[in-house]
């Protein structure tokens, strides 16, 4: 399946996703990764195993739907089938989200509905939860707010800081995300509505 990636800065999960693909785990050919960032290293991370990346500098644009507009030509140009934020930290308006005609996936940091937005893991510890975690999700026209594929729980320790909660979320963040796209690319994702059924695998 032909994929894009949007990533905002260091791009571990594009990583997580690039790793899985190159070991034959994950059925995906990422043909590009953009970036509104020009000093991303998720850019370098693409560079570095040869796949073509392109800046969308919101500040080149006359507005930001223009900005999206853009990312959605190239998304055409290069016969995207799915589309994958892994740090993306643009929301995509409206608009977008109507004219593609693929799917379109996040991953956050945090167990959604609970803390959305910027900031996921500084909002847990200031809420005093004890337990967050990360959700993929299929993006709609809301902030954070589509249709659950998959979520793990993340204890939030007494000690933590933002940094120390942050790194144990990441590294379920990069076994969840591409185990999620795995789902989807097989057609083991079922939407009914909001809700999303995973289907088993077939035990012989
Ligand atoms: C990740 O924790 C991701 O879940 C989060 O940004 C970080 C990006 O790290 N995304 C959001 O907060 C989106 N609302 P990475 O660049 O190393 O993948």
């Amino acid at each position: 399946m032909r994929t894009a990636v949007l990533a905002s800065g260091r791009g571990s999960n594009l990583q997580a996703l690039l790793d899985e693909c190159s070991n034959g785990s994950l059925p995906i050919e990422i043909v590009g990764v953009g970036s509104d960032q020009p000093g991303a290293a998720a850019l370098e991370r693409s560079q570095a195993v040869g796949i073509p990346t392109r800046v969308f500098q919101v500040s080149d644009y006359p507005h930001r739907q223009a900005q999206e507009e853009d990312i959605l030509i190239w998304m055409r140009e290069n016969r995207v089938e799915l589309l994958l934020l892994a740090g993306y930290m643009k929301v995509l308006g409206p608009q977008f989200i109507r004219q593609a005609n693929f799917p379109v996936m996040n991953i956050h940091p945090s167990l959604l509905p609970a803390f959305p937005g910027l900031h996921a893991q500084r909002q847990a510890l200031e809420y005093g939860v004890k337990v967050s975690g990360c959700t993929v999700h299929l993006v709609d026209e809301g902030l954070d707010s589509g249709p659950i594929i998959l979520q793990e729980a993340v204890p939030v320790l007494s000690e933590d800081t933002e940094e120390s909660l942050a790194q144990r979320i990441l590294e379920v963040e990069h076994r969840l995300y591409p185990e999620a796209v795995r789902l989807l690319v097989l057609g083991k994702v079922v939407r009914t509505g909001r809700r999303v059924q995973i289907l088993q695998q077939e035990v012989i």
